[in-house]
């Protein structure tokens, strides 16, 4: 009998292509919204592997209900959907997708950036609403890149493509990270390290770019918007629980940070109330990773995570390797 995948949503071809090559057996919810709870809970009951979707809450009590399932392949690299250890404990390996959406979530932050300082989005709406009376030197100034601080908070693979974005735009690039980086690789970043309380309080445009765990929820909390000066720009493409969002929207409405571009938030795809209406705040439906390019080689990488652990193979991608050593195989 092939073994069963389930898919919880639409992917690429680059992944669905090659599921069906190796002649798995695909359920597939194609509606065209997030699997429901009842319904992951009720296939996950006969399924051998499963490709997740960053909303998918992968927990011990649906677990219990997978008697055969073998590997959870994750399609993010964030993994705070999954109780990782629930999964270890029952031999089912986890993997996700790191690395090749590096540069097209560095790119979406920089989009954020730049809409942010220069006012992109309010300027179209001004502009569709027919209120364009002609060039005036005055509309819509916005701020420069060139010469401000860009704190970075979490310098791994993303928030160092990030840096070398902001390089180009002769920007002033510090960092915080509970490990600082080698001083080679700082260097060529031009990279300079602040504890964290000194990056929030010097940075013109402070952009989170950490995993999300427990430990740092609501890392950017009142506190550290206080921190903040009054002109700079807060830009989250990491995780939205990394935010007291209702925090924000005081903040932002009171006019103490400049400005907020967000594309991740704590309660997707609900947003805190008050957000969507202020001016000063940039919004997009967590779009980090979506290129053409990027999503198809995430949905690949997914498919062979799931293929290679069916196989009794262990991916380089492995989260808990541990699972390898419990068993000799699968
Ligand atoms: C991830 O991979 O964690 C991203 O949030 C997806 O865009």
């Amino acid at each position: 009998m092939s073994p069963k995948v389930l898919i919880t949503r639409n992917i690429p071809d680059t992944g669905m292509d090659l599921l069906k090559e190796s002649n798995f057996e695909c359920i597939i919810n194609d509606a065209d919204l997030p699997i429901r709870r009842r319904e992951l809970e009720t296939l996950i009951a006969e399924v051998d592997g499963l490709i997740a979707m960053l909303n998918d809450r992968i927990d011990a009590p649906l677990l219990e209900r997978a008697p055969s399932l073998k590997v959870v392949a994750n399609l993010a690299a964030g993994i705070d959907n999954i109780d990782i250890s629930a999964c270890t404990g029952r031999g089912i390996a986890v993997t996700n997708t790191p690395g090749v959406l590096t540069e097209a979530t560095a790119d979406l932050t920089f989009a954020l950036i730049l809409a942010a300082a220069r006012r992109v989005i309010e300027a179209d709406h001004y502009l569709r609403e027919g209120r364009f009376n002609g060039w005036d030197p005055l509309l819509f100034r916005g701020t420069s890149l060139q010469g401000k601080t860009l704190g970075i908070i979490g310098m791994g693979r993303i928030g160092q493509a990030v840096a070398k974005r902001a390089l180009a735009f002769n920007m002033k690039i510090t960092y915080f990270k509970r490990s600082p980086l080698p001083a080679e690789v700082a260097a060529r970043l031009k990279a300079e390290y602040h504890p964290l309380d000194d990056l929030v309080k010097n940075a013109d445009f402070l952009s989170l770019h950490l995993p999300y765990t427990p430990g740092v929820h609501h890392l950017i909390n009142s506190k550290r918007l206080d921190m903040m000066k009054p002109g700079a720009y807060l830009i989250n493409t990491a995780r939205g629980a990394l935010v007291d969002e209702k925090s924000l929207v005081k903040h932002l409405r009171a006019g103490k940070i400049a400005g907020a571009a967000l594309d991740v938030f704590e309660h997707e795809p609900l947003l805190a109330p008050g957000l969507a209406d202020l001016d000063n705040v940039t919004l997009l439906p967590h779009l980090g990773s979506a290129t053409a390019e990027t999503r198809s080689a995430m949905a690949r990488m997914a498919a062979e995570s799931v293929c290679c652990i069916l196989a009794g193979e262990k991916p380089e991608n492995i989260l808990n390797p541990q699972v390898f050593e419990q068993k000799s195989g699968f």
